[in-house]
């Protein structure tokens, strides 16, 4: 079924649906965007930071390949949590080829929902030299190895219901208008107690963005990590203070757009809500090692050295944009402030 039908189907059904609903249909039914579709690169429809540059994922590799050498030292599972085009892992073993005893250690999981980047994953990292290599669609692991989790750019795909407050707490909900054959956005007063307790932590903003899928994904992966020990590291647009205004946007072809348009075609993320996320990871008895915008925690281990090496004896083309890739992973006006770093660790 076209997935504006679906949705259309779904509001006859129930007489509405939240924001939530309406996009857990367009990326994730069985047509939805983040299940048949390549989104990522210039040709498509937005770009990330592995795709930016080599180094962002030479100096994740290095990270974490100095955690494994300092508290693993032994087999273990290597997890990338919604791999894309497979660019971040090949750069993490890439680095890894000069430590021989981590890449014979890894057994290494790509955690990935779409078909048509599981293809394109596979076409690229199968001949990986990892010790095993394995895809899963869903988080299941049922190893007690210890883990190293690691993920770019994944929370933000979760849906999000979005709540705002005038006087009292509404709820965005959306409706089909028949006679028009359009969406359209209505809102609904919370009556719910438990609900409107959880908006309290808003009201200071009055507007508010909740993902429990996304919550409890994040929670599963700290129960993970606590039970088999490791590291979970997560890079994602997001804030720790909700920044007062709704964060959703829909981009399709590197413009942005409107939630009722491309269905099942253009990409929907939502901030990620980082104070959330450490509760959780303090919840489940992590610990918090570091939280930091990616502009910190790249230059902190050691990006403008590495930049400067990848710089020595090109000619002036070829350092200028590695220069211009190195401004943009970092500038606090591009992606060195609204990303954030947070990792957490069981030991
Ligand atoms: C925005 S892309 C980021 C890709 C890659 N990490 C990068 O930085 O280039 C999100 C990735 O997560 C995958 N994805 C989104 N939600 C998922 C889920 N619930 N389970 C598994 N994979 C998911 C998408 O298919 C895609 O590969």
């Amino acid at each position: 079924m076209k997935i504006k039908d679906l949705i259309i189907s779904q509001i006859k059904k129930k007489g509405q649906i939240d924001v939530g609903e309406f996009i857990e249909l367009c990326q994730f039914s069985d047509n939805g965007y983040y299940i048949n579709n390549n989104p990522i690169g210039q040709n498509n429809d937005f770009i990330t930071s592995p795709e930016i540059s080599q180094m962002f994922g030479e100096i994740i590799g290095v990270f974490l390949i100095n955690f494994w050498e300092k508290h693993i030292q032994r087999d273990f599972n290597l997890i990338e949590l919604g791999p894309g085009a497979g660019t971040l892992t090949e750069d993490i073993i890439r680095v890894a080829t000069i430590n021989k005893d981590f890449l014979n250690s890894t057994n290494l999981f790509l955690i990935e929902k779409n078909q048509v980047l599981i293809k394109k994953q596979k076409d690229r990292l199968s001949n990986l030299n990892v010790k095993n290599l394995k895809w899963c669609k869903n988080f299941d692991i049922k190893n007690d190895k210890p883990s190293i989790v690691y993920s770019n750019e994944f929370f933000d795909c979760f849906p999000i219901r979005q709540f705002f407050r005038k006087q009292k707490w509404y709820e965005k909900i959306i409706k089909y208008n028949n006679s028009k054959k359009l969406f359209n956005f209505e809102s609904e007063e919370i009556k719910n107690e438990k609900l409107l307790q959880s908006l309290e932590k808003f009201n200071y903003a009055g507007v508010a963005e909740i993902s429990k899928t996304r919550k409890n994904y994040y929670d599963s992966v700290c129960k993970f990590i606590k039970n088999n020990k490791g590291i979970f590291f997560t890079i994602d647009y997001g804030y720790k203070t909700f920044p007062k205004n709704f964060s959703l946007q829909t981009i399709h072809r590197h413009k942005k757009t409107h939630l009722f348009d491309n269905l099942g075609n253009q990409d929907i993320t939502a901030h990620v809500n980082f104070d959330e996320l450490i509760k959780v990871a303090n919840y489940n008895k992590l610990t918090i090692e570091s939280f930091s915008n990616q502009k910190d925690f790249l230059l902190g281990c050691g990006l403008k050295e590495r930049k400067e090496q990848l710089q020595n004896n090109q000619d002036e083309i070829v350092s200028k944009k590695i220069e211009l890739d190195y401004e943009r992973l970092t500038s606090k006006s591009q992606m060195g402030d609204i990303f954030k770093v947070l990792i957490t660790t069981c030991l």
